[in-house]
């Protein structure tokens, strides 16, 4: 049983290493756990680069997001508040050791009572070397890590919705066993993965011609098609949740008997009510939706406006989070998963967005650079893939082919023209393919196990009030309209 005042006192004393503290979830994390117990032992944030420690001054404590925070303490008592909990460490967790001197990881391991890995490689095309050491060899050694802290309570792992693909229906919150894949048929050998790769950037640097660059640039065009393709082969549309699944895996087949809490979230999107509204990071898929409708240079959109989109806001994932650290701290041997979505019990849909963001720019028109209203237009939207896809072979591919063939009767003349418009109209081509089966997925994220946490916080007390992890309390169109697209306005588009 689980209620905000346990959440609070569970922090009390504790040492907390949390990864990926840079991006966008994991600083509001850290801001929550300093804001509600300042008496929490440490924070550790393991930060990529030997300048962690400005890294984290600058990136996460010096950012907007800890302005409540600087306000309830006074300039004096924040800058004592983190000095004293919060410990940055240069270290990257694609190592073995973290990337730490063997000294600090010893000592770490006396004192570390709960390990949270946010850190992640969030790029649908990411070089699949990178994905796997990240993604997948991250989470292995965190564990490997883990198991090695004399008094753990808790390894908790963030992963994502979509390690369930395209999936259509009610999809549970099921771990992942070892060798699962989405297509029947498969097994799923991270193993091989990795000798996979091994393999493939060997080959690559045996057939490397004389030019750095240019080797570098087919490495990482090879690595990056090489992810894409693996992903599909196993059913899952890009490298990235792919990626995610694996982990999930090794997670699984490493954890023995330690506590492990697997959080899914959905689209992520702005912090909904504290520490400050609005505040966000990153751009996610459904925002250049707003960012392109601000600016009036996006005419067509992929997506059906009826459809519904998964998002939950950062805090409450945040929330969520917590409450099952507490919910599960010292639980040997269990696994538990946690889907932190919305698609169940409030669903919202593209058109909530869509129409949110035109009653936004009715009554907030912009006004360009010549000082006059700039007219919100309305936005197109392609359906399915493939009417983008005839869409494009007749209002770009074939005018391009035309070109093709006049540049070859003139001798070239028209070979730069040609050449340029050819790699931006595979580019886009390359974004549709990456990115379009995102718009139309028909999945519904069961979130039963976070209804039964949800079930024990009463909300009849300020504490639990602070740690709302309930979607049904979100009216979307509001969401969208005050906080969500003003935010991207404000954070995004800067
Ligand atoms: N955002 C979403 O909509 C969403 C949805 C579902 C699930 N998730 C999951 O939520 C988590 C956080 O997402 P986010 O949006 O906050 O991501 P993000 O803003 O891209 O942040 C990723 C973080 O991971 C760190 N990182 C990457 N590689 C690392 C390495 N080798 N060693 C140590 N740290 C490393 C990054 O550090 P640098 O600053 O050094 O790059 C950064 O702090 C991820 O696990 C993601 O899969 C996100």
């Amino acid at each position: 049983m689980v209620d905000g005042a346990r959440i609070i006192e569970y922090f009390r004393g504790k040492s907390i290493l949390i990864t990926g503290s840079t991006g966008f979830l994991g600083k509001i994390l850290v801001e929550k756990i300093l804001r509600v117990q300042p008496d929490v032992n440490k924070i550790y944030l393991l930060v990529r680069g030997i300048d962690a420690k400005q890294r984290v001054d600058e990136e996460v404590i010096g950012t907007e997001l800890f302005g409540l925070l600087r306000e309830k303490h006074g300039e004096e008592g924040f800058q004592q508040l983190v000095e004293e909990k919060v410990v940055a460490l240069a270290g990257d967790i694609i190592y073995q050791n973290l990337g730490l001197e063997t000294s600090m990881l010893e000592d770490l391991a006396k004192c570390i009572d709960v390990i949270v890995n946010i850190a992640a490689t969030t790029n649908f095309y990411e070089r699949y070397d990178v994905s796997l050491d990240v993604n997948v060899m991250g989470v292995k050694h965190l564990c490997e890590f883990a198991k090695q802290c004399a008094r753990l309570k808790m390894l908790m792992h963030v992963s994502t919705a979509y390690v369930s693909g395209d999936r259509e229906g009610l999809i549970l919150e099921k771990p992942i066993n070892l060798g699962e894949s989405l297509r029947q048929g498969t097994y799923l050998d991270v193993d091989a993965e990795l000798s996979l790769v091994k393999e493939a950037k060997k080959e690559l640097q045996l057939n490397a011609g004389n030019e750095d660059d240019d080797a570098s640039r087919t490495e990482r065009k090879a690595m990056k098609e090489l992810g894409i393709k693996r992903a599909r082969h196993f059913g899952w549309s890009n490298t990235y949740v792919f990626t995610k699944a694996m982990g999930e895996m090794i997670l699984g087949q490493l954890r023995g008997d330690m506590p492990v809490v697997i959080i899914r979230p959905s689209i992520i999107t702005s912090v909904q009510a504290d520490p400050l509204p609005g505040w966000m990071q990153g751009t996610r898929t459904i925002d250049t939706l707003i960012i392109g409708y601000a600016k009036q240079n996006l005419s067509c959109f992929l997506g059906d406006l009826s459809m519904v989109v998964d998002v939950i806001p950062g805090d409450m994932v945040v929330n969520a989070m917590m409450a099952a650290m507490a919910a599960h701290s010292e639980e040997k041997g269990v696994q538990a998963v946690y889907h932190c979505t919305s698609s169940l019990s409030n669903p919202a849909t593209y058109s909530m967005l869509y129409e949110a963001g035109r009653r936004h720019f009715y009554e907030n028109p912009r006004v360009g650079e010549n000082g006059k209203v700039i007219p919100t237009k309305e936005m197109y939207f392609f359906t399915t893939i493939t009417r983008l896809h005839l869409y494009m072979i007749l209002a770009y591919k074939l005018p391009l082919e035309i070109l093709h063939l006049v540049n070859l009767l003139l001798c070239g003349l028209f070979s730069r023209l040609y050449n340029n418009m050819n790699r931006k109209y595979k580019f886009v081509m390359l974004l549709v393919d990456i990115y379009g089966p995102f718009a139309f997925l028909k999945g519904c994220y069961d979130d039963m196990n976070l209804e039964r946490l949800r079930l024990t916080m009463k909300m009849n007390t300020l504490e639990d009030q602070m740690f709302n992890f309930d979607p049904r309390t979100i009216h979307w169109e509001e969401y969208f309209y005050r906080i969500h697209i003003p935010g991207v306005l404000k954070y995004l588009c800067k």
